[in-house]
């Protein structure tokens, strides 16, 4: 379940909380719990998932992605497998982990492990949600964020897109109030 770390380490942990600071900046987070059937549990826990187990999975959640195909016209989704022996991972995340926007909403539907997005408010300050196992999270094109993992290792994400190209990070230069942490 979703938690938001305010920059003086204060926590929000209630969803209608955490949904009421995010809905201030554009974003939406909603809870979809992961699927329980035995054999996506199964995928869920996994380390690694070849492409065939990773479309598996994602029939486990296409009632989702029809849903979001006709309320907000994503066209395409894909899955996303972060873990600890994946070939430069430091580089892959490197590109997410310094204040960026996109020209498209970034959309996440985490069914695994967990991860922390960064945004930074109209005032300047700036806050991290961790995200976990049924967090579905959309992030307005243009809002300013970064991603990164801070410590954890693992996490299995759904991907929606309208438009891939739309994925290019553009950084805005601002620096982080949070420091980084290692992988
Ligand atoms: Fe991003």
């Amino acid at each position: 379940m979703a938690r938001i770390i305010l920059s003086d380490g204060k926590e929000l942990s209630q969803l209608p909380e955490v949904q009421s600071r995010l809905a201030r900046l554009g974003i939406t987070l909603r809870h979809w719990p992961a699927p329980a059937d035995p054999r996506a549990r199964e995928l869920m826990e996994r380390k690694t998932l070849n492409d065939a187990e990773k479309e598996e999975l994602l029939g486990f959640v296409q009632n989702r992605f029809e849903e979001l195909k006709s309320e907000k016209g994503y066209r395409t989704r894909d899955m996303v497998v972060i873990h600890e022996d994946i070939p430069g991972l430091a580089e892959m995340l490197g590109k997410f982990d310094k204040i960026h926007t996109h020209a498209d909403d970034e959309v996440r539907y985490i069914l695994a492990g967990q991860g922390y997005f960064g945004f930074v408010e109209p005032g300047g300050a700036q806050f991290l949600l961790e995200v976990s196992a049924g967090d579905y999270i959309n992030v307005p094109a243009n809002a300013e964020h970064w991603f990164e993992m801070r410590g954890c290792t693992r996490c299995k994400a759904v991907r929606y897109f309208i438009d891939t190209s739309g994925w290019t990070p553009h950084y805005t230069g601002r620096n982080r109030e949070f420091a980084e942490a290692t992988v």
